[in-house]
């Protein structure tokens, strides 16, 4: 594994391009404009993994988006490790913030990355850390170094939900049967204190509609006299929290699994500075449920946010309307034990009965998942931990993100095998944000950590 490192700095300008290449396809799958390029990531995707050294790799066709699905089985008796990564990415805009265009590709430097990182929407989230996994197979194929079989699965639709990923793990789990899964998705603490991430919250998604009168109207001539609709929406979802910022849906927390004082002070001895944390988001003060700190807000609880909100007239200069229709999009993190779909429920009901005269109210929900939390006494955790600790020096931290990714809880279920993930991003790498962009650093590093778990993962199976 000496060679890692210089096989890394040997080929790097080759790796960073390639990387490039790839993240010159808008493979954004919310959108359908932008389907022809989503197909066509799949195909890039696919021959990179036939480079890199699997012996057979296929598209396979769901009723959305393609899977990619790539093997190298050098033999039966030694332990699978499972790859999963995704190809699609989120849609660039406000496309006016970019500094440059997110599918042109730029190598800058910042404060964080004064080595350069590359800015373009998908490069930490996730081709540029998926990309890391096709690399580190390339090296240990080319080295002689594969201890065990491995077996890629990179789909397209994780930014919209995963449903054909799902479709397509229910039916096969004698294809995709593996001994541990491993996935760059998620982020670390920082370059020199890497961390994994032991949990994932859970997420309901949902759209409300409130219908006030069957047409726009004067709001001079009907105005104080019917309800409206975006006011009766604003008042609603202001009374989704109370004065400590608790949620207030009847059921809400019912399940939810509260975390012993030993358990939070362990994770209280993560470094951070919330100075830094304020300066960096340019905000005055942080804000949340009381009784909590930052890192327990945005981990270890639940939470309801808008993502979005519309309704009446908001184009140039002032029009006096009282819209027939308002609309918001509404998404709750979830933590275990909290059951994505019960919460929808509940969200649902609670929501219909806020409703004022006056006013109806549709709730659609849109997609949602369970959230995961994995222990550190794996052999999954403990060679990936041995592996940060080789390529960074110091040990690796657990963490719990308040990201999810909702495809790991049915893995689970569905392959019955454990999830470590392994993540080189940073929160500053502006994921879902305009000027995403991937650490030079964090991506070579990625592809010098990855053989060494899984040197220790097949040491420790022994
Ligand atoms: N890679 C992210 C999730 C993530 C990022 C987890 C950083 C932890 C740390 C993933 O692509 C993502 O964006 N997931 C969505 C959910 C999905 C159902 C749209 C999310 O968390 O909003
Ligand atoms: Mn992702
Ligand atoms: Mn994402």
């Amino acid at each position: 594994m000496e060679n890692i490192k210089a096989y890394v700095q040997e080929h790097k300008d080759r790796f960073i391009n390639e990387l490039v290449e790839l993240l010159k396809i808008p493979s954004v799958s919310a959108d359908t404009a932008y389907s022809h390029d989503v197909f066509e990531t799949a195909d890039a995707v696919k021959a990179s993994l036939e480079k890199a050294g699997c012996d057979f790799v296929e598209i396979c066709e769901t009723p959305g988006y393609p899977i990619v699905y790539g093997e190298k089985i050098i033999d039966k008796s030694l332990p699978t490790v499972l790859v999963y990564g995704h190809y699609d990415v989120q849609p660039p805009d406000p496309m006016e913030l970019w500094t440059s265009p997110p599918f042109e590709p730029v190598i800058k430097k910042t404060e964080i990355h004064p080595e350069g990182a590359i800015f373009a929407r998908g490069s930490c989230d996730d081709k540029g850390q998926m990309y890391m996994h096709v690399k580190a197979l390339e090296y240990m194929v080319q080295s002689n170094t594969l201890p065990c079989n491995v077996k890629f699965m990179i789909e397209g639709e994780e930014e919209i939900g995963s449903k054909s990923l799902s479709w397509f793990v229910e039916r096969n789990q004698e294809k995709l049967k593996n001994d541990v899964i491993l996935i760059s998705d998620t982020g670390m603490i920082s370059n020199q204190q890497p961390s994994i991430t032991t949990g994932l919250r859970g997420l309901s998604y949902v759209e409300v509609e409130v219908t006030g009168p069957n047409r726009d109207l004067h709001s001079g001539l009907y105005g104080g006299a019917v309800a409206n609709p975006i006011n009766a929406l604003a008042k609603m979802i202001a009374s989704l929290h109370d004065e400590n910022n608790h949620i207030t849906i009847p059921g809400f927390y019912d399940n939810v699994v509260e975390l012993s004082l030993e358990e939070r002070a362990e994770m209280a001895k993560a470094p951070f500075n919330l100075d830094n944390y304020k300066k960096a988001l340019d905000l005055n003060d942080v804000y949340g449920e009381s009784g909590y700190v930052t890192n327990e807000r945005n981990s270890i609880r639940p939470t309801l946010d808008v993502n979005g909100i519309w309704g009446g007239y908001t184009g140039e200069g002032a029009k006096t309307v009282i819209a027939s229709k308002a609309f918001a999009k509404i998404s709750m993190r979830l933590v275990p034990n909290q059951d994505w779909e019960e919460i929808t429920e509940l969200f649902t009901k609670h929501f219909t009965s806020l409703a004022p005269a006056g006013v109806t109210v549709k709730v659609k929900p849109h997609h949602g998942g369970q959230g995961y939390v994995t222990p550190i006494d794996s052999i999954g955790y403990k060679a990936a931990n041995m592996a940060y600790t080789e390529t960074f020096g110091v040990p690796a931290i657990p963490v719990r993100s308040g990201g999810s990714i909702p495809i790991v809880a049915l893995f689970e279920k569905e392959l019955k095998s454990k999830t470590i993930l392994m993540g080189f991003g940073l929160d500053s790498d502006a994921i879902h944000s305009p000027n995403e962009h991937f650490g030079i650093f964090n991506y070579l590093k990625g592809i010098e950590t990855i053989p060494l778990f899984y040197k220790y993962f097949v040491e420790l199976s022994k």
